[in-house]
């Protein structure tokens, strides 16, 4: 069994494609040992409970410091022996030390066609503002490994998403979620879940399978 973990912050919409991927089985062999939250109120947590998976919040609200903070986050995961950690809406700067023990091991999913509207300051709404005050006519969303930069990581897969004349900021992140993030980030879990996936000059090259 492959086994991952998922972070959270939020509604957890993500979260809730790679359930219904594992239960599916566009996800094989793979189980989600564990559901982090950083926010106790976050939808993702009860998603995560209904469908009988290990969900625990590690708030940086109950730690006196970031690092005893990251110490926490980091025993969390360690704790689940995850293969592969998934970001999946997690408004959190993982601690360094996190990024450098699970190389090549965290993949995060960002609403936008990486590197356009991406970066420190691009995340939830305000990607999609963004689009939207620049007037692009395409958007999409982007799986990528996370290294030590902000959205800086090897692309692992990217799906395109059309712009509509009247969009709102909600209108095209919701658009952007159901035909794009809800496709590609169960899609980029199982291509890593088969062994499919390696970084090679710091690009993600995919391999073909044998299903
Ligand atoms: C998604 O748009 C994701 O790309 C972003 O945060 C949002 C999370 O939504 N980074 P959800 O919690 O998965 O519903």
């Amino acid at each position: 069994m492959f086994k991952i973990a998922v972070c959270v912050s939020g509604g957890g919409t993500n979260l809730q494609a790679i359930i219904d991927g594992v239960r599916q089985g566009v996800i094989p062999n793979t189980e989600i040992v564990r559901v982090i939250s950083n926010n106790q109120n976050a939808y993702a947590l009860e998603r995560a409970r209904l469908a009988g998976i290990d969900a625990v919040c590690i708030s940086p609200r109950s730690y006196e410091s970031r690092e005893l903070f990251n110490e926490a986050l980091l025993a969390a995961v360690d704790e689940a022996a995850p293969d592969l950690i998934v970001l999946a809406g997690f408004l959190v700067v993982l601690p360094p030390a996190m990024i450098r023990k699970y190389e090549h091991r965290i993949i995060n999913i960002h609403p936008s066609l990486i590197p356009a509207f991406c970066g420190t300051g691009y995340y939830g709404l305000k990607v999609h503002e963004a689009a939207l005050a620049r007037g692009v006519k395409v958007t999409g969303a982007t799986v990528h490994f996370v290294d030590e930069g902000t959205d800086t990581g090897p692309i692992i897969m990217q799906k395109a998403v059309a712009v509509r004349q009247g969009d709102t900021p909600e209108l095209l992140q919701r658009r952007v979620m159901e035909e794009a993030e809800w496709i590609i980030l169960p899609a980029s879990i199982a291509l890593m879940a088969e062994g499919r996936i390696s970084v090679e000059d710091g690009q993600a090259k995919i391999t073909d399978g044998e299903r």
